[in-house]
């Protein structure tokens, strides 16, 4: 089963195929924003994935449309709720925008990290 490592708060999980990048995040407390619950409808899940990126799941159509409202989009851009893993082991780094929709979702954890 592929392992997900989020690079820059160093938790990692181990996850069954077909599990998205936010719910692998779910998995471990890391910290992924979700401001729209995973129904693309936001781009506050946009992640960089440093290894393993041809091994996610295609990008539709919509993924695309809504990475474009994203900030600092990269080649290797994705939005964590719809990137599917599947055999490979992938590294993940949360951006800076993402982390901050997460700690505006969860003001407990913005106290901790201050
Ligand atoms: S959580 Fe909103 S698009 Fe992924």
């Amino acid at each position: 089963m592929p392992k997900i490592r989020f690079t820059n708060d160093g938790k990692e999980v181990v996850v069954a195929e077909g599990l998205s990048i936010l719910e692998a995040a779910r998995e471990c407390d890391a910290q992924v924003g979700s401001a729209c619950g995973g129904n693309l409808a936001c781009s506050t899940c946009h992640v960089w994935v440093k290894k393993g990126f041809d091994s996610l799941s295609d990008m539709e159509d919509g993924e695309d449309d809504i990475l474009d409202k994203a900030f600092d989009v990269r080649p290797y851009s994705r939005l964590g709720c719809q990137a599917r893993v599947a055999g490979e082991d992938v590294d993940v780094e949360i951006t800076r925008e993402s982390r901050q929709a997460f700690l505006d979702e969860h003001p407990a954890e913005r106290v901790k990290a201050s």
